[in-house]
């Protein structure tokens, strides 16, 4: 099987990589040059951190690198690929226009996956001539450490196109998961955003501090980090935008962006990228 990643930024770089690494060939498409081989470099970096870890052997890791042939070229890039993930910007018209040309260049019956945070796949396919094998597959960052990929069906994807995005997920080795319907925010989207809304609350009524809403749900939930110091991994703006974004689209109020969160980002505390947030660094 050959698979085609369009985009090299943070997402399609890691996607091609993974599936290299799982014997997949794959075609990676930029269409700006200098980040493909930025794309290529960091790639090549990652794999040898494990080879000096001595989780992967150097042949190996050569291997995985060479498995990823980057192309500025689209029709070359999807030569006889049968299967396409897009990783570009988040932009809707340009997810658009992509999928347009998808269609012309790729063979009848290659499956066109999008790797949107937030655009169901019928927003997208009805570009093409093929919205049956049309679907969301959305992974998360980074990949070749987060095993979860959620696949999304569309009202109009096909059962089968549903198998072979599941058989793909299992191939590079990540863990797929089913949505039958088209969802804002997917699953994990929708609960962190759920768990987080819960805890600006907490925080908004004084009921205790944001260190404690973090110490309670590390150690009472045992998840890796608390909603405070994932938002300043993350970076406050997304936080605060992904809120906005969700309070316009439903215009529910327990939706609302916190005023203490709406503070921090007009401040211009958005976490660890400026060295303060929540906590310094
Ligand atoms: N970054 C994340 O944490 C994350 C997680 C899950 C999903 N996503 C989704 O993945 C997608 C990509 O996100 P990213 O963070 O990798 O973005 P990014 O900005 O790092 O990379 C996007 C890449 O798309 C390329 N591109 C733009 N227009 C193009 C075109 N016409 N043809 C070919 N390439 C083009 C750009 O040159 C760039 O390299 C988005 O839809 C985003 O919502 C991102």
């Amino acid at each position: 099987m050959k698979l085609t990643v369009v985009g090299a930024g943070s997402m399609g770089a890691q996607i091609a990589q993974q599936a290299a690494l799982h014997g997949i060939e794959v075609a990676l498409h930029d269409k700006d040059g200098t980040q493909l081989q930025r794309a290529l470099e960091s790639n090549r970096g990652h794999l040898a951190r494990r080879v000096e870890k001595g989780k992967l052997s150097k042949q190996e890791a050569e291997a995985a690198v060479n498995r990823v042939h980057a192309t500025t070229d689209l029709g070359e890039a999807t030569d006889r690929a049968a299967f396409v993930i897009e990783a570009v910007f988040e932009d809707l018209e340009l997810k658009r226009s992509i999928f347009r040309e998808l269609d012309e260049v790729t063979r009848a019956d290659a499956v066109l996956a999008s790797n949107s945070s937030t655009m169901g796949i019928s927003k997208i396919s009805d570009v093409t001539r093929r919205p049956d094998r049309c679907l969301n597959m959305h992974f998360f960052y980074p990949v070749l450490v987060m095993d979860l990929v959620e696949i999304v069906r569309g009202p109009l994807t096909s059962d089968e196109t549903v198998e072979r995005a599941t058989v793909l997920a299992r191939e590079m080795a990540r863990t797929p998961v089913l949505l039958n319907k088209e969802i804002d925010g997917f699953i994990v989207n929708r609960i962190l955003h759920a768990a987080t809304q819960e805890a600006y609350r907490l925080l908004d009524a004084g009921v205790a501090s944001f260190q404690d809403i973090d110490t309670a749900v590390e150690k009472g939930l045992n998840w890796p980090m608390g909603p405070f110091r994932l938002g300043d991994f993350s970076g406050l703006d997304v936080t605060y935008n992904a809120r906005l974004h969700m309070y316009r689209v439903t215009g529910d109020e327990r939706y609302k962006p916190s005023p203490q969160l709406e503070a921090k980002v007009r401040a211009g505390k958005l976490g660890r990228k400026t060295g303060e947030g929540w906590y310094t660094y």
